[in-house]
């Protein structure tokens, strides 16, 4: 099975801890690629919509981009890691949700996301978890993720790992290891309902819109291309 990882934060954290468990479960017979944000993103989308209007290769920042859409592609699961920051995930992570718009289902979805399961980690000192998770999860699925689980923890104690006590510790190890052993071996992901409920709504716009364009756009050429609209 590969795992691509997309780390939210490079600090060797509660975050990196909680992931490291996590993929300890996994780590025998998987093919494991880790991205760190900002380094392996250190650019915010500039809005220049190039992607949109030509193509994602030509995005300013595509060298960055690229290799952690093609990694998403060609992975089983896809591991999200984010601390919560002002209640939300980290800015560094909504850019790179922000750089794979392009992708969503209203402009040029790869229909290889449709079988992927993906699983996002979020921790935060207080109880709220939800928005950030959220962030990256609303993401997920307008790009076609049918299987998305989140397991966010509330510190409580603390922002050290090091520093909580062994009691939390520990149940935040076991409920991290449990949650694992659920990825150990890999399953066949189906398209759920409710991507085949937008994949169907935004087949029919992108239809609509075609069928008045003189010249099609780089997203309708692409549904075309794809044999999903006719011309
Ligand atoms: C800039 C910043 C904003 C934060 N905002 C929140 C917040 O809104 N709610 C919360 O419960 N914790 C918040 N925290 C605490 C972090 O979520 C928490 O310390 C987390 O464990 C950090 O992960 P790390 O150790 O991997 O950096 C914030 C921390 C930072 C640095």
């Amino acid at each position: 099975m590969k795992i691509t990882v997309i780390n939210g934060t490079e600090i060797k954290g509660c975050t990196y801890h909680i992931k490291e468990i996590f993929l300890e479960v996994l780590r025998n017979h998987n093919d494991i690629v880790e991205f760190y944000l900002p380094k392996d993103l250190p650019h915010f989308c500039c809005g220049c919509k190039t992607c949109f209007f030509k193509s994602e290769q030509k995005c300013p920042h595509a060298e960055y981009v690229m290799p952690i859409w093609t990694s998403m592609l060609d992975s089983d699961l896809l591991i999200f890691t984010s601390p919560v920051y002002a209640l939300r995930t980290t800015a560094q992570m909504k850019s790179l949700l922000d750089h794979l718009c392009v992708h969503w289902m209203v402009h040029r979805p790869d229909e290889k996301m449709f079988n992927k399961q993906a699983v996002i980690l979020t921790n935060a000192i207080g109880v709220f978890n939800g928005s950030a998770q959220k962030d990256i999860a609303t993401s997920l699925m307008w790009l076609g993720v049918s299987n998305i689980k989140k397991m966010g923890i509330g510190l409580m104690e603390g922002v050290v790992w090091s520093e909580l006590s062994d009691k939390r510790r520990n149940s935040i190890i076991r409920k991290t290891k449990q949650l694992a052993k659920k990825y150990k071996n890999a399953r066949t992901v189906h398209k759920g309902i409710k991507v085949t409920l937008l994949f169907t709504i935004t087949r029919m716009m992108h239809q609509g819109v075609a069928k008045k364009e003189i010249t099609l756009s780089a997203d309708n050429q692409y549904w075309v291309d794809k044999g999903w609209i006719k011309r």
